[in-house]
């Protein structure tokens, strides 16, 4: 019995996953001059791995606490398990709720058993609470479950919330493990895409595939099908070279043209006109959710909503929607006010809901499919005598972001997850935990200071220096490589991935594209 035992317990030790010790890499310079005055504290150095511990003396016995903070991403359960496995002998805690939930003191042990590989962050739960305004509540929060370090799992609004955290308190350390399904908080070369892209994209590449594949066969329909992705349009871009639709808008890309909503609508209805001349009346066209904040117009109009809401909050909220496109017209400039009242009255409505808990207009419930297809419905019609347009209109959002992890995401989260209790054992705050280099072997390990990612960016009417989204850049090869396909592209260059959950590794196209620089 004793043999067995022992021979367990040696098994269990191989494969125990163990802690990294960091080393200083590459000093960062700060990209806005106020950082150095406002953060102070925090380091500047990337780290890779190193032989031995480099940081602070660390306690034998630590309290680590763990929160979601902001939309959830597939593989959120997974950075659990990575943190849980590498923090054996420390007490691991799990705040419920995300960030308000810290400020209730929701904080209770944290057992990952039956986590492995599941989808969505249930087992803690998540909100959008900025902490940065609760500096005191937190630090008192913190005293009182004697907690040693916070690890935050979140994206870039978590992470500026992070570094205000990791600034000022003072024996606690703050690591962020970095999570979005848009993928928008990186730090290429160290961090280059974060977990729950890949199972997002796979979910949508496997609907739009299907899509493409029935107006192939049918002949019939034109598909307006709106991605998640709140701001950047990594994934639509992802799931444009993985399934080769008809037509796929990049947000970033209309904004560099200065395009503006009429400007898509031409474009638009050009390409399906020269289709419907063709004979092949049918398509499927792909709008990022962050795409109408990048039309100049329309970006203009949802400034100018924003200001209205940060100055008249009280009296905007005790008015019901009609009554608020009444005041909201009242209360901005004549350009404005046209365009505002150019748009068919729902979305003047939807418009004029409230923001997020960061003053961000919730896109995901702006149907900009259905105004597309209405701009672009009057437009064609108009343009080809007797014509009705088919079409119909999809929204793929929630049902990407919280589906069981891909094989890709499992591993990279579960990494983070090391990475990040490695970075609280080594004595580190104010990191972003990263994994770099080839993905598809695995990732080279990272961390990535907070304070040099802060740029000054206008927030509610006002400067804040803030972890600025990475967007999608002209002259990123994935990028490139969708203009290299639209050329020419007929209805044979369709592609339908089929459903993911095979448990091969495969690395998003775009994410293999911009690391290869443009070579696969
Ligand atoms: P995060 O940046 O918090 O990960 O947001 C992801 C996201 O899914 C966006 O793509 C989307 O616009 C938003 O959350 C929707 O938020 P909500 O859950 O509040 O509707």
């Amino acid at each position: 019995m004793r043999t067995k035992v022992s021979v367990q317990a040696r098994r269990a030790a191989k494969h125990r996953t163990r802690p990294h010790a960091f080393q200083e890499i590459t000093r960062l310079t700060h990209r806005h001059p106020e950082v150095d005055r406002l953060f102070p504290n925090l380091p500047v150095h990337v780290l890779g791995v190193g032989k031995k511990k480099t940081g602070r003396f660390v306690p034998t016995h630590m309290r680590v606490a763990v929160l979601f903070s902001g939309g959830p991403a597939s593989g959120g359960h997974d950075v659990l398990c990575g943190i849980s496995d590498t923090l054996q002998n420390h007490t691991l805690l799990g705040v419920h709720g995300g960030p308000g939930g810290l400020l209730k003191g929701d904080i209770r042990a944290l057992r990952v058993d039956g986590l492995r590989g599941t989808g969505g962050f249930w087992a803690l739960g998540t909100d959008r609470t900025k902490l940065k305004t609760h500096i005191d509540a937190v630090r008192a929060i913190i005293a009182q479950h004697k907690i040693d370090a916070l690890i935050i799992i979140g994206g870039d609004d978590s992470s500026t919330n992070a570094a205000h955290l990791a600034q000022h308190l003072k024996g606690t350390q703050v690591i962020v493990v970095p999570k979005t399904m848009d993928c928008d908080l990186q730090a290429r070369p160290w961090l280059t895409c974060t977990f729950g892209f890949d199972t997002a994209c796979r979910t949508y590449a496997q609907m739009v595939g299907n899509l493409l594949a029935d107006t192939r066969s049918t002949a019939k329909y034109w598909h307006f099908v709106r991605l998640m992705g709140r701001d950047a349009s990594h994934v639509t871009l992802e799931v444009a070279l993985q399934t080769n639709p008809t037509l796929a808008l990049i947000s970033e890309e209309e904004s560099w043209h200065r395009r503006s909503l009429s400007d898509v609508v031409e474009h638009i209805t050009h390409v399906m006109r020269a289709r419907v001349r063709e004979g092949n009346d049918h398509g499927v066209i792909l709008v990022p959710e962050g795409l109408l904040e990048r039309l100049s117009d329309m970006r203009a109009l949802i400034a100018a909503l924003n200001s209205v809401w940060t100055r008249h909050r009280d009296a905007m909220m005790r008015r019901s929607l009609a009554r608020r496109r009444i005041f909201i017209g009242r209360h901005v400039d004549t350009r404005n006010r046209a365009r505002f009242l150019s748009l068919p009255i729902r979305f003047q409505e939807l418009l004029s809901l409230d923001r997020d808990a960061h003053g961000n207009i919730t896109l995901s419930q702006i149907p900009t499919e259905e105004l597309l297809i209405d701009l672009v419905r009057a437009r064609i019609e108009q343009d080809i005598p007797g014509y009705t347009l088919k079409a119909e209109r999809h929204f793929y959002g929630y049902e990407g972001r919280c589906g069981t992890p891909t094989a890709f995401d499992q591993r990279l989260a579960y990494q983070l997850g090391v990475i990040a209790a490695s970075l609280v054992l080594d004595g580190r705050t104010g990191y972003l935990a990263a994994l770099g280099g080839d993905l598809r072997g695995g990732g080279t390990p990272y961390a990535v200071p907070l304070a040099p990612l802060l740029e000054a960016e206008s927030r509610e009417g006002h400067e804040e220096l803030v972890v600025r989204k990475r967007l999608v850049e002209h002259d990123d090869p994935a990028f490139l490589a969708l203009l290299h396909g639209r050329v020419g592209r007929t209805d044979t260059d369709m592609q339908c991935p089929g459903p993911y959950q095979d448990g091969k590794v495969i690395i998003p196209v775009s994410i293999a594209l911009n690391n290869a620089g443009g070579r696969l």
